[in-house]
């Protein structure tokens, strides 16, 4: 980037008016030309311009006790060129500074340096014809009311006051205002920048870095009109709050966190009918050094009947609940989903988490959801607690909520402790064949019954046994007592006569 000051681009120079009037044509009128030439440099191919306002170092205020400020009649000795420079003044030697001065009101620029004025009033009349003002290098703390209507001007610096507020709509009339620098302050929102869509236009707030990046994410994020130029966007931060949805604790950012944050949008899960969200979370794993973006992927609630097939580079977490999805296959085989540790698929009807068996995922995971899923069994080598690794804590979260297994012995048996050692909402994962909480399974009960059954089956042989005997036993008593006695003792003589008889009647 490359600027010059105003006395520098007043110079009668005619090719450099041509080619600025060229680079304006059809934007400017005859009259704004010379005044962005007064102000602006081009840097190149890009045609962007960085305005430097009119400005003066402090070893150039007037030296004269009884005025404060003084005519710049340097300025490429330009007659029409009226510049005034103001140091150390309040509001009312600013006042007396300017008269005696012995100006009218053809004053295009002015510089006051350490002004000490509470408020500045933007509808003044005294900035009514100017095309730059800079009011640096004191302490202003209020910006109110709006600039007037056609005022020229084309740069304005407010850099290094403690200013604390700008009032929002001061700006709007501003038509032909590029450059704007409001460093070293300390506001909290910048003033409206809408008004400018159809020029470049700088802005420099190095140094305020109490500014929210919500603020400052509304001019970056869009795509469609002219953005806004930061200079020396390397050393501008932004502040966050708790507030902000993606950032946790009131920390500075960088504008290219931001920038980065923007140019997730196109890579974010979509299809015809669907679009996932994506936000980005600041993972601070080395206190004090710039935080690692990540990103999280909320596809929840879009009728999804699978798992996105692509995802944001440095994803870490999806939350794919309230769907259709049925398998998990991607979880453990798609590359995009490597990064991935916190996982959530609620309401969906997946039967089975087998596929996970080796997976990346679970090597990593910090949190995996399935609540209320279709899940039937679940093999207990799988989920295995964490043992290795240093780089993620080691609680790991797994909930199985609302999905109705298989009870039987065995889930009673190991199931019911495996739960409750590795499942945090292991009291409301249900049986599907038994009207019951897996954690109230009573292995007494489920695992003692088909015991019973086996024992029972011994009495039964044993008591045949019993009755085989003694039937051998009442059959050779009867036939001793017929061969010995005659008769047939009871039951066998009351029995009636059957057709087989005859065999017998010997
Ligand atoms: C911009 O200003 C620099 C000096 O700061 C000068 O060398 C350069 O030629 C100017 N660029 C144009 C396009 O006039
Ligand atoms: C605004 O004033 C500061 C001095 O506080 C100076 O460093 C900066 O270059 C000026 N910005 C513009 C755009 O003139
Ligand atoms: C700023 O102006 C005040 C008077 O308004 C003066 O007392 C002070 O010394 C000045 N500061 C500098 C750095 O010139
Ligand atoms: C500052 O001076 C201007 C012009 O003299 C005057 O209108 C305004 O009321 C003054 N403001 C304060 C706060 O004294
Ligand atoms: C404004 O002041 C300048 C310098 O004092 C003078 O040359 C010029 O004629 C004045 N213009 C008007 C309109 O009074
Ligand atoms: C960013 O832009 C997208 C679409 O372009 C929009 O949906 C979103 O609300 C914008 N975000 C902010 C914070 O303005
Ligand atoms: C966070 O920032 C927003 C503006 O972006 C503000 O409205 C809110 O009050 C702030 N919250 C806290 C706790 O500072
Ligand atoms: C956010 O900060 C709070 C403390 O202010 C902490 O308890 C919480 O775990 C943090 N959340 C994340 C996602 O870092
Ligand atoms: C993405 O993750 C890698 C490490 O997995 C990290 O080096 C890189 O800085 C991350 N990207 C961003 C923008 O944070
Ligand atoms: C995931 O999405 C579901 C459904 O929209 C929502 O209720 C839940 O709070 C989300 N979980 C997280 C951690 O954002
Ligand atoms: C799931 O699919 C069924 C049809 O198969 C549909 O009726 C239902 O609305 C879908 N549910 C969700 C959450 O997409």
């Amino acid at each position: 980037m490359k600027h010059i000051y105003i006395k520098n681009s007043y110079a009668s120079n005619m090719q450099w008016l041509v080619v600025t009037v060229c680079l304006y044509a059809g934007l400017a009128n005859a009259r704004t030309e010379e005044d962005q030439s007064l102000a602006a440099n081009s840097s190149g191919a890009s045609g962007a311009f960085y305005d430097q306002c009119f400005y003066r170092p402090a070893s150039d205020c007037p030296e004269a006790k009884d005025c404060h400020c003084k005519r710049i009649s340097d300025v490429n000795d330009n007659p029409e060129h009226n510049a005034i420079l103001c140091c150390n003044v309040n509001n009312a030697t600013l006042e007396q500074g300017l008269s005696c001065t012995g100006t009218n009101n053809t004053v295009t620029h002015i510089h006051i340096r350490n002004a000490t004025i509470d408020t500045i009033f933007a509808d003044d009349k005294r900035w009514r014809s100017l095309k730059s003002l800079a009011i640096t290098d004191g302490s202003v703390k209020h910006v109110k009311e709006q600039f007037m209507m056609m005022t020229p001007l084309v740069c304005l610096n407010l850099s290094n006051n403690g200013l604390v507020d700008i009032a929002d709509n001061s700006l709007n009339r501003l038509n032909q205002l590029t450059t704007l620098d409001l460093s070293n302050n300390k506001l909290l929102d910048l003033p409206n920048l809408n008004s400018i869509k159809d020029r470049v236009f700088w802005l420099d707030i190095a140094g305020t870095d109490t500014i929210w990046c919500q603020n400052i994410y509304e001019y970056i994020n869009k795509t469609v009109q002219k953005q806004i130029k930061f200079n020396r966007e390397p050393e501008t931060v932004c502040s966050t709050n708790k507030t902000w949805h993606w950032f946790n604790t009131t920390e500075h950012l960088w504008l290219s966190q931001l920038r980065y944050i923007n140019s997730l949008q196109p890579d974010c899960p979509k299809g015809d009918s669907w679009q996932c969200k994506c936000d980005v979370n600041r993972l601070d794993i080395v206190l004090g050094k710039t935080p690692m973006l990540t990103v999280t992927v909320d596809c929840s609630s879009i009728q999804l009947s699978e798992l996105p097939q692509k995802l944001p580079r440095n994803t870490t977490s999806l939350n794919v609940s309230d769907n259709n999805i049925t398998v998990l296959d991607d979880l453990s085989n798609n590359p995009y989903y490597e990064d991935i540790r916190v996982f959530l698929a609620d309401n969906n009807k997946i039967s089975s988490i087998n596929k996970l068996e080796g997976s990346k995922f679970l090597d990593n995971y910090d949190m995996l959801s399935l609540r209320f899923n279709k899940i039937k069994t679940l093999p207990g080598y799988i989920l295995a607690p964490y043992t290795h690794g240093k780089t993620f804590s080691s609680n790991r979260h797994v909930m199985l909520g609302g999905n109705k297994l298989h009870c039987d012995c065995n889930t009673a048996k190991s199931v019911k402790v495996w739960l409750q050692t590795r499942i945090m909402d292991y009291d409301e994962v249900l049986c599907e064949n038994v009207r019951e909480k897996v954690i109230d399974l009573e292995q007494a009960r489920m695992c003692v019954y088909p015991g019973d059954w086996t024992d029972y089956i011994y009495y039964i042989i044993a008591l045949e046994i019993i009755l085989l005997f003694s039937l051998v036993a009442k059959v050779s008593y009867d036939y001793w007592v017929f061969k010995t006695a005659g008769y047939l003792p009871w039951p066998a003589n009351k029995m009636p006569k059957l057709p087989c008889d005859w065999l017998c009647e010997t």
